[in-house]
């Protein structure tokens, strides 16, 4: 079934964030600092402030005071991190230093360019590579057994991927419009509109409750809408100080600075194995980047404690200041990182060992239980995510030999990896009305970054309920509608789905309530024995008709709200989603070019609620892996800061022509103890193994083992 959102999106009658109407609206350009690290001496305004058009420039000098701004305690409190237009300190370069606010964008941008600033230039560091050096490591969770031991066969080697950018087609934009003193209105791009509502309160010092949030349609997130940007911020300013709405979108080349992204990482793993083949002990050491305002930690050895029953452990990390801007959350952070270094060196120990990749991953796999706090796995399907992919590329029937398999110029190599992910799930709220002719709406504040939540939701009502789908309409991403937390971490559906599952059965409870009053026979139903056809409310083989219901209620619209949230069973089990990776590729013996022949990605994300969504989803992300590979590298410049190849020119990623016809297969097993639906949740493990699964390939093609990412050609010839 397709999207409930198709139409809309095909026709362009969806509206993201930057495209609502909102009369009076004027236009905004923000203006970045040309210093990585400094003091604002002196900013020049005048020639901007006398260009057409213009109404307003904001400035540290000159903009209304934000309150959540005002203090170092009060910055602290909002956790918005980056005192935008509160400091003269410059921290990273691009550092928004005036917004220029003009009737029309092209009078805002000419402006833009008319400001001036001078600086104090300080020291700077943007340098990860020598400023991780000057950092400790620290332990990251306790030593398993006793930590690192030595075994008959090991590895030992370091890792290293670049900065990505997260690049949602739709650039991080905001309207803002004060309706009066207290109240807002933002039409803003985000992956959570409560989480927008309470920031935006913090920091202007209102009820979260007055500020209505739009996010209906989301052109893509990819966790850079997790958190409010200064986009956010200085729209509101700018209309507070204007008293007009007022629009700003971030250009293509701020997305780079101004919206986070995954921070460059070293790693370390040590990793033992006896003779038999049984892993004895890994030490994973990490380093991400972070900026100097805000400590972002990416987590990157959790998974190490995750996937394999490994008895001695041993994870060290620690973040490396740079003079950059704030990385943050991209597709599956800090797994995604952590995997690519375990998983290529799970590799090289098998071919040490002389064990196939996949059998040596069998022998290790903790398949019973968490392997760090103990608990049952409530399911795991790592194994037949494995079997599966396996079985689909071939696995067995290829010559495991290295550098043997060649097709003209092409050496051709298999590679496999497994991706892991801690399946959560949150509070959540939803809504439904249904009025008397049997027309259903389900509604919930989450908003739909691409994922296809909306259609899900739809399958989850017509599940719960039985009504037809073509009978339901889905509302969702607007903060007036029942609260729901941020679209991330693989937690949507799941967290979703409970609070449809308790809408549902309200609306049935309501529904029998009527029932009985006309028919006596329905005194012995249970909500769950009841479903909603085409026509009416059905018990067995009893119907009564909407119009009879609903003439019992003055055929007024029933409207209930339900929420529900993780409860006991997360003391009782440990939940797990999970993917196999199978690549089979081809490296141009000449010109050291990468091709993807042939991708296989099996899932286990419990049920699937939506079959097309759930693998549009994870084909997405194996793109976004296959980038991360092979092409994504945002490079620093080491003499000015900020980065070089700011643009799509200079930023590469997959595209369409850099990926095969990606096979996407599911276990497809409700876990029955997560919540009502059985889903646990898809989207990171899409990408969490495909870097690992790449480069392992490429040394079967090649006999090169290669740590650095991206793997471009320059690096294999
Ligand atoms: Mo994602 S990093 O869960 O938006």
């Amino acid at each position: 079934m397709s999207r409930v959102e198709a139409l809309e999106k095909v026709t362009g009658r969806g509206k993201y964030a930057a495209e609502y109407t909102v009369p009076g609206v004027v236009h905004s350009v923000m203006v970045g600092s040309t210093i990585p690290h400094g003091k604002i001496k002196r900013i020049n305004t005048e020639k901007a402030k006398r260009a057409e058009g213009v109404l307003e420039i904001i400035t540290h000098e000159h903009k209304p005071l934000v309150h959540g701004l005002s203090t170092e305690a009060l910055i602290q409190e909002t956790r918005f991190g980056l005192p935008v237009f509160h400091t003269d300190t410059i921290q990273f370069k691009g550092q928004p230093i005036a917004l220029v606010v003009a009737e029309t964008l092209e009078e805002a941008r000419y402006a833009a360019s008319l400001i001036q600033a001078e600086y104090e230039v300080l020291p700077y560091e943007v340098d990860f590579d020598a400023a991780r050096k000057k950092v400790a490591l620290n332990p990251a969770g306790k030593d398993r057994g006793e930590g690192w031991k030595e075994a008959a066969h090991s590895v030992e080697a370091e890792y290293h991927i670049a900065t990505e950018v997260h690049h949602p087609m739709e650039m991080h934009a905001t309207i803002a419009h004060w309706v009066d003193d207290t109240h807002l209105k933002l039409y803003d791009k985000n992956q959570g509109v409560n989480n927008v509502q309470r920031t935006i309160g913090r920091l202007f010092n209102i009820p979260p409750q007055n500020i209505e949030v739009f996010s209906e349609f989301v052109g893509g997130g990819f966790g850079s809408g997790l958190r409010v940007w200064s986009n956010a911020l200085a729209a509101v300013m700018a209309a507070k100080a204007v008293k007009r709405p007022v629009k700003l979108m971030l250009t293509r080349q701020q997305m780079f600075s101004l919206a986070g992204y995954r921070p460059a990482a070293w790693q370390k793993v040590k990793m033992s194995a006896d003779a038999q083949g049984k892993l004895v002990s890994v030490h994973h050491q990490a380093q991400n980047a972070t900026s100097q305002y805000e400590r972002f930690s990416d987590g990157i050895t959790r998974v190490t404690r995750l996937i394999y029953h490994i008895p001695n452990v041993r994870t060290e990390e620690s973040i490396v200041p740079l003079h950059m801007s704030t990385p943050t959350w991209m597709r599956g952070p800090g797994d995604c990182t952590g995997d690519f270094a375990i998983e290529s060196a799970l590799d090289e120990l098998s071919y040490k060992l002389k064990i196939d990749p996949v059998e040596f991953r069998y022998r290790n796999l903790a398949l019973d239980k968490h392997p760090e706090n103990g608990l049952p796995w409530s399911t795991n399907y790592v194994k037949e995510c494995i079997e599966i992919g396996a079985r689909k590329i071939d696995w067995d029937k290829r010559s495991p030999e290295v550098g043997k398999i060649k097709e003209g110029d092409w050496q051709i190599g298999y590679g496999m990896a497994v991706g892991a992910w801690n399946a959560g799930r949150g509070n959540a709220s939803a809504g439904m009305s249904l009025d008397a002719k049997g027309n259903l709406i389900v509604k919930t504040a989450m908003t739909d970054i691409g994922t296809g939540t909306g259609t899900g939701m739809m399958n989850m009502a017509q599940e719960f309920l039985g009504i037809p789908t073509h009978k339901i309409k889905v509302e969702l991403g607007h903060s007036s509608l029942p609260s729901a937390g941020s679209q991330g971490g693989s937690t949507g559906l799941s967290s979703i789905s409970g609070a449809v599952n308790a809408a549902a059965n309200e609306l049935k409870g309501v529904l029998l309530t009527l029932a009985q009053k006309i028919d006596a026979s329905f005194g012995t139903a249970q909500a769950k024995d009841l479903r909603l056809s085409e026509a009416g409310l059905v018990f067995g083989d009893k119907q009564i008709s909407y119009e009879k219901l609903f003439a019992q209620n003055n055929d007024q619209a029933i409207e209930v709200e339900a929420s529900s949230g993780p409860g006991e069973e997360r003391r009782k089990y440990a939940f797990l989603s999970s993917a196999s990776h199978f690549v089979k590729l081809g490296v141009h013996a000449q010109t050291g070019k990468v091709k993807i022949l042939q991708y296989v990605c099996v899932a286990d994300g419990g049920k699937i609620v939506n079959t097309q969504a759930a693998a549009n989803q994870m084909s997405g992300a194996v793109v976004g892996g296959i980038g991360m590979a092979l092409m994504e590298e945002a490079v620093v410049d080491p003499k000015a800061g900020g980065w070089i190849g700011d643009d799509f020119a200079g930023y590469h990623f997959a595209v369409n022509a850099d990926a095969p016809l990606i096979e996407i297969e599911f276990v497809n097993k409700p876990d029955v103890n997560i919540n009502p639906s059985g889903a646990k949740g898809l989207g990171e493990v899409g990408i969490i193994g495909a870097a690992a699964a790449i480069s392992n390939a490429i040394y079967h093609a090649t006999g090169k083992r290669l740590r650095s990412l991206p793997i471009t050609p320059d690096k294999i010839l």
